[in-house]
């Protein structure tokens, strides 16, 4: 019997098949749009290596403990996020809660990602006739600014992309999603070897690696190091339940902390080799660091525009920012959906068309944030940011710390230690001790004075 009719006859649930697919797709909800604009610049601009030194430490320390905390809570339940804290907690307690933030982050996070999303979408067609390419930035931020600030086109892309990921979710665990990022990862990483390729070729291209690697320790600061915490938070997906309802289709017999190790380390290299990619061509052509979306679409496609077969390049960069945000939307589409099947009885087509429908509607405002909702502001955001905001600085710190909490203290080391060996099957008994310390102590510490320093509380 192979391992998959070996899970669908215990639960009758669809799941991973083959812990190439479990790689795949953990890494594909990692790898995302953090890694082409907000890692890369926020690197160079705070420090280059010793910022990098400060994010790796973040991460050991606090994200990856999470991610494999996520992953074992779900895989031992076998059910979407509330279900699985449900189930877990003991009499009484509203464990539960943590799963239902999970689910509203899922949403609020679809709303403005899925946004960015059909920007980066629509560029490949922008690139491919043409219109966005200039070597001048004001012309490309006037083009930029015409795509966002109209209504039908905003939206339009917005519910394009919705749909296509729609699509695949219908497919479910082994057919669609494991399916689809088996193929995009390998296609991920060699458009961005071919880019770096080019990048680095060309003259003076030395600026942007000491750029992007130059150390400079008098930069870390006790801000940098909490926005390193965000990064590392945002970056690998926890603290909301994404980990949580893809560790539920893990395979019993898979190594939890390797898998999640190595998506930790080749999310690294991802995000390096993104810097590696933009930062070389910026300097080369003598464009401004600029960080988040005016990097992405004023800066980059004027840089490309300037080098031989820009336009080239410059779709396929596009395509690489598609590949990239579709893995982590498809993580962020499976919390709802999971949800809505299990607890609420929906066949998988009503759970996606659900979820797919209140993203569109509650994602519209969010689309319109620079046309028609521009002067609609609650507490002084715009629902685009108010939905990063919310989701950010709100919901995945309280669920990271939370679920520290929970796994620490409420779970347990002897169940801890039981999960992650597989039952004793797995010699790692020294990593389990020390992760178990950093999740009971050290994660929640740490977290809990990141997410005051957010509230602005000090
Ligand atoms: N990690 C993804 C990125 O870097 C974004 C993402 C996907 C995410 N799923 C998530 C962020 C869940 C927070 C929570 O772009």
């Amino acid at each position: 019997m192979t391992d998959k009719q070996q899970n669908a006859g215990r639960s009758g649930r669809d799941a991973f098949t083959s812990s190439l697919g479990m790689l795949a797709a953990t890494l594909g909800s990692a790898v995302g749009l953090g890694n082409i604009w907000k890692f890369p610049s926020m690197t160079g601009s705070n420090g280059g290596a010793s910022f990098l030194f400060v994010y790796l430490a973040c991460t050991v320390v606090v994200g990856l403990p999470i991610m494999i905390s996520e992953i074992m809570l779900g895989r031992k339940v076998k059910a979407n996020a509330i279900t699985t804290l449900r189930k877990l907690s003991p009499k009484g307690q509203p464990w539960g809660i943590v799963g239902v933030s999970g689910v509203v982050a899922a949403f609020l996070i679809l709303c403005f990602y899925t946004e960015v999303a059909g920007w980066v979408f629509a560029y490949i067609f922008k690139g491919l006739s043409g219109s966005v390419l200039t070597t001048d930035p004001k012309v490309a931020s006037a083009a930029f600014a015409s795509l966002i600030s109209d209504p039908m086109q905003a939206i339009g892309w917005q519910w394009f992309v919705i749909v296509f990921v729609s699509i695949i979710i219908t497919f479910g665990i082994s057919k669609g999603i494991e399916k689809v990022t088996m193929r995009l990862m390998p296609i991920l990483f060699l458009l961005l070897l071919v880019i770096c390729a080019r990048s680095l070729t060309l003259p003076g291209a030395e600026k942007g690696l000491e750029f992007l690697f130059t150390p400079d320790f008098s930069k870390i600061t006790g801000s940098v190091i909490l926005m390193a915490m965000g990064l590392a938070f945002f970056k690998l997906s926890i603290g909301m339940g994404t980990m949580m309802t893809y560790g539920s289709y893990f395979r019993d017999s898979q190594n939890i902390p390797l898998t999640a190790g190595r998506v930790v380390l080749a999310d690294l290299v991802i995000s390096l080799l993104a810097g590696i990619a933009i930062f070389p061509a910026v300097f080369a052509y003598g464009f401004d660091v600029s960080a988040g979306p005016s990097l992405l679409f004023i800066t980059i496609p004027a840089v490309f525009a300037s080098m031989p077969m820009g336009q080239f390049f410059a779709v396929l960069f596009f395509v690489l920012a598609a590949v990239a945000s579709t893995g982590a939307m498809l993580s962020l589409f499976e919390v709802p959906v999971a949800y809505l099947c299990e607890a609420r009885q929906m066949s998988r087509k009503a759970a996606t068309m659900t979820t797919a429908l209140l993203v569109m509607l509650l994602g519209a405002p969010a689309a319109l944030s620079s046309s028609m909702t521009k002067d609609v502001k609650i507490f002084g955001l715009t629902f685009f940011d108010l939905f990063d905001f919310l989701s950010s600085n709100l919901c995945m710190p309280a669920g990271g710390l939370l679920i520290c909490i929970f796994t620490g203290w409420v779970f347990g080391k002897d169940k801890f230690k039981a999960e992650l060996t597989n039952h004793g099957l797995i010699k790692n008994e020294a990593i389990i001790d020390s992760l178990f310390f950093l999740i009971k102590y050290v994660s929640p510490l740490l977290v809990a004075v990141v997410m005051l320093n957010m509230l602005k509380v000090f």
